[in-house]
């Protein structure tokens, strides 16, 4: 198995402020790669040191086995970014937006024009391919990014954030473009805020919050080894805690409070159920258990708040 990426100590520092705090990880060439995290987490600042963006404060980070440094043309000739922030060029139609991008690439301009159609259809834009970027929707805008970021046919793509703010038949277009890349052999990088995303697309992910990784691993397998299959919530006020945990805690393998709801963590909720209804207890939802209640266990918040 070939390394894509390799991080040891990886750390960065704005001033006083440690955005990213000595993480660790490994990648293999082909996986999809997950950072799971709220807001500051750290995922953007931890992307861009890969992509030779941002310069490192200490540790360090390899690239198919070269060194990330500011600007080190290897790493960038094989890697595709999808930026978080919609950096388009607003005076450029889709088309010039794209053959601007390829020359710094140097790709030769009738091989751009080729690649340029491919990548068209292949995000669904061909009939936008004059349209001005004010005129395009956020999902087309972010498509475009997405095209953008294939035309050096990346052996690495680094897609921050996707999907956030789009409405799901975009979501689900791009998670299925996403999932046809890697089939096609490209290792993934993904941040995401959304739970769902990351079991969607990720082989392994990691949980980052305040710059550090609480935990890694393939998203089920978190999962089940964190929480185990079910959850079941219960909204009640705070006065009323103290009771009920106790009438439940035998039951449960453990609980967790968010905001006005307790979260009771169980193999199996039927026993859980019966109790519930047995105490009459309004307000109860029974579900299966997802990375959400995984980062809510290990740091005590939900992933909005
Ligand atoms: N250029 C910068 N100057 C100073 N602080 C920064 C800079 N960029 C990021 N930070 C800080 O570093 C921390 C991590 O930010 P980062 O953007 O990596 O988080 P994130 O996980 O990508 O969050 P989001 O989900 O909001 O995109 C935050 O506290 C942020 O305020
Ligand atoms: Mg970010």
């Amino acid at each position: 198995m070939t390394v894509a990426i390799n991080a040891e100590k990886l750390t960065k520092k704005y001033g006083d402020m440690t955005a990213v705090d000595g993480i660790s990880f490994r990648i293999d060439e082909g996986e999809c790669f997950g950072f799971l995290g709220p807001n500051g987490a750290g995922k953007t600042t931890t992307v861009k040191m890969i992509h030779c963006f941002s310069p490192i404060t200490s540790g360090s980070v390899t690239v198919f086995g070269k060194s990330s440094t500011i600007d080190n043309r290897e790493i960038k000739k094989m890697t595709g970014v999808i930026p978080q922030e919609i950096t388009l060029d607003v005076d450029l139609t889709v088309y010039e937006n794209l053959m601007v991008f390829s020359r710094f690439f140097d790709i030769p301009h009738h091989e751009a024009r080729v690649r340029i159609a491919e990548l068209l259809e292949f995000v669904e834009l061909q009939a936008k391919a004059k349209s001005r970027i004010h005129a395009l929707s956020t999902g087309m805008k972010r498509r475009l990014l997405i095209a953008r970021a294939l035309l050096n046919r990346p052996r690495l793509i680094i897609a921050d954030e996707p999907t956030t703010g789009l409405d799901p038949q975009v979501r689900h277009l791009i998670w299925q473009r996403l999932r046809l890349l890697k089939n096609r052999g490209a290792t993934l990088i993904l941040t995401t805020q959304y739970m769902d995303e990351a079991a969607q697309l990720c082989d392994r992910i990691v949980i980052m919050h305040q710059g550090k990784i609480l935990k890694e691993g393939p998203p089920a397998q978190l999962v089940a080894d964190e929480i185990g299959r079910e959850v079941v919530e219960i909204r009640v006020a705070r006065e009323e805690d103290a009771g009920l945990i106790a009438k439940l805690t035998d039951i449960a393998c453990g609980h967790e409070r968010a905001g006005d709801t307790l979260f009771f963590y169980c193999r199996d909720g039927r026993d859980l159920m019966k109790k519930v209804v047995e105490l009459n207890l309004p307000n109860v939802l029974n579900r299966p258990a997802t990375l959400e209640d995984v980062f809510l266990k290990l740091t005590g918040r939900s992933l909005a708040e």
